[in-house]
């Protein structure tokens, strides 16, 4: 790793995450031995006024939060709307993404040195089946993430240390302490949303619920089907009705395609380079 996608990864320095125009994240600077911090707030921008999904992205962590086992970030504070009317909602550092893990974190083992963690897919095998693990409770609260993908998971890292780790420390994944973030647009039944779901299909880059995509089609059509149902599986009736608004004007969707699409080239072999073009490429900069 360079120096830059150490810090990008592992760093404690304030940093700006590049995400979409209608959100701002930072990584908060954290002293050594403190633990790190992100801040997240949404914004109005020319696509739609997007501030109040901040208060949602908290009372969705805090409700699933409150449960204890939830996989989902831990809220550490929402600060209410300042004079600029935009909440900010801090959570704790729940590891790097996944994302992060594919496209910058090399592996180094004896032998055979592999270019990432995913190169072993033992690894591949662990992520697939905590992902399984921390669903399952989260469906049967009737929660759906809607935009599950490599940069709204977060794998921390063993050993545990809030430092930033040292040249040639062994390391490793911890898979048992995987978590989601990034769940404004998400499902869950009795926290009600500000508005339609600002959700579209990512053409360049296929990793939507087929049953998504269908139902995003029938609410850009004005019509409601029965994969919305199943798409939403035992969400409300309202969230039904937000991700396929018959009588309302949706907002634009959010543009994240761009940053999403953007893929890490591969030269390894057929197996591994098919899981690896899945992956997008990490999104931070400074
Ligand atoms: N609690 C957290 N722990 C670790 N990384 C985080 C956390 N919150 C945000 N991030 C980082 O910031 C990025 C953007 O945050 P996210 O909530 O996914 O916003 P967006 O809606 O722009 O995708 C994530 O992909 C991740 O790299
Ligand atoms: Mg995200």
């Amino acid at each position: 790793m360079t120096p830059a996608e150490i810090d990008r990864v592992f760093g404690r320095a304030r940093l700006r995450m590049i995400t979409g125009e209608h959100v701002e994240v930072f990584r908060e600077e954290a002293r050594e031995g403190e633990e790190r911090r992100y801040t997240k707030r949404f914004l109005e921008t020319a696509s739609g006024d997007f501030r109040p999904w901040t208060e949602r992205e908290w009372r969705i962590l805090d409700r699933l939060g409150a449960r204890g086992d939830a996989a989902v970030a831990r809220v550490v504070r929402f600060f209410p709307a300042d004079d600029t009317g935009m909440p900010r909602l801090q959570t704790r550092d729940a590891g790097p993404t996944v994302d992060q893990w594919a496209a910058l974190v090399p592996l180094r083992r004896t032998t055979p040195v592999l270019p990432y963690v995913f190169g072993d897919c033992a690894n591949w095998w662990a992520l697939a089946r905590q992902c399984l693990i921390a669903f399952e409770p989260l469906h049967a609260l009737g929660f759906v993430h809607l935009d599950f993908k490599a940069d709204n998971v977060c794998v921390p890292w063993k050993p545990a240390l809030a430092a930033r780790p040292i040249a040639g420390q062994p390391m490793t994944p911890d898979f048992d302490g995987l978590s989601l973030i990034d769940v404004a647009f998400s499902l869950l039944p009795g926290v009600d949303l500000p508005g339609a779901l600002p959700l579209a299909h990512e053409a360049g880059f296929e990793y939507q619920s087929p049953r998504l995509l269908e139902a995003l089609d029938e609410g850009r059509r004005g019509r409601h089907s029965s994969s919305t149902g199943a798409a939403t599986s035992s969400a409300s009736p309202r969230c039904c009705g937000a991700i396929c608004p018959s009588s309302t004007t949706p907002p634009a969707p959010v543009g994240r395609a761009s940053a999403t699409r953007r893929r890490r080239g591969s030269s390894v072999s057929c197996s591994r380079s098919t899981a690896h073009r899945s992956l997008p490429r990490d999104r931070t900069a400074r």
